[in-house]
């Protein structure tokens, strides 16, 4: 059976033409999920994953056009050496063995973040993260996007200097600058702007994760731990968002 099976549950009541666009994802609990169990933090990690296998499989089958997770921020190289190696060896593991298959399954692949900027001794991931959005560029299903070394800040701060450039060269003048040319250098060009943030674990912090991008994002957190998100807790989270009233600053 193909992995990316199409779901079968008769209790689901989504409204398919009520999904969002873009879904983003801030994956927290892992470490309480392992300590809870006496294991280490990375346990909670390697079940992470496997969660994370289940939501990218899950948004591709409801037909959800773009799926962003916070893997990694450019303030998680504070952990310690031995939790940011085995953070570093999941994200080696996974596009080693997964690209076949999301390649298969048509997604596209984006890294929100500065890929050249990670440290010295990563250059096999590197080369890995590389390689998935080349691979992937042409697909046209499943927008999954993976924020790795990245932060919001940071993000807002190298588009004004992207932008800065191209005024200072005489390509655009100031006053052309507006939100649309200024949504074309983040990350995220391209994409629809964020609809649906989830946050995990019962945390209510945004955390520096798509600070431009959410403007309008119904915001839903829960109680649930990372490793624990499978697709009925993603299904009541958007039923959830399906009984919100978006007005977008109007009545
Ligand atoms: C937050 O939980 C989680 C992270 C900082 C890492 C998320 C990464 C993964 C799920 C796996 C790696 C991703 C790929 C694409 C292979 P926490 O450690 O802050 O948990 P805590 O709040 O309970 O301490």
């Amino acid at each position: 059976m193909a992995i990316f099976g199409k779901d079968d549950r008769e209790h689901v009541r989504l409204d398919r033409e009520k999904l969002p666009r873009h879904v983003a994802i801030i994956m927290d609990g892992n470490g309480r999920w392992a300590q809870r169990r006496g294991m280490p933090r990375t346990f909670g990690h390697k079940a992470g994953v496997e969660a994370l296998r289940e939501i990218i499989r899950h948004s591709d089958d409801l037909g959800i056009e773009a799926l962003t997770i916070y893997a990694f921020s450019s303030e998680n190289w504070k952990r310690s050496a031995e939790e940011v190696g085995a953070l570093m060896g999941l994200l080696l593991e996974y596009f080693t063995k997964e690209l076949d298959e999301l390649h298969r399954e048509n997604v596209r692949i984006r890294i929100l973040g500065d890929i050249d900027g990670m440290p010295k001794g990563l250059e096999r991931q590197q080369s890995a993260l590389h390689a998935a959005i080349d691979r992937t560029q042409g697909n046209t299903g499943l927008n999954l996007n993976i924020a790795l070394n990245y932060g919001g800040q940071q993000e807002i701060v190298r588009a004004a200097r992207q932008l800065a450039r191209r005024a200072a060269s005489g390509e655009i003048a100031p006053e052309e600058i507006d939100q649309a040319m200024f949504a074309g250098e983040l990350y995220t060009a391209g994409l629809p702007e964020v609809d649906f943030l989830i946050r995990t674990s019962g945390e209510m912090r945004l955390s520096n994760f798509l600070l431009y991008q959410c403007a309008y994002a119904e915001f839903y957190q829960t109680d649930v731990l990372w490793p624990d998100f499978d697709r009925d807790a993603y299904d009541e989270a958007l039923l959830a968002y399906q009984r919100r009233n978006r007005r977008f600053g109007g009545v």
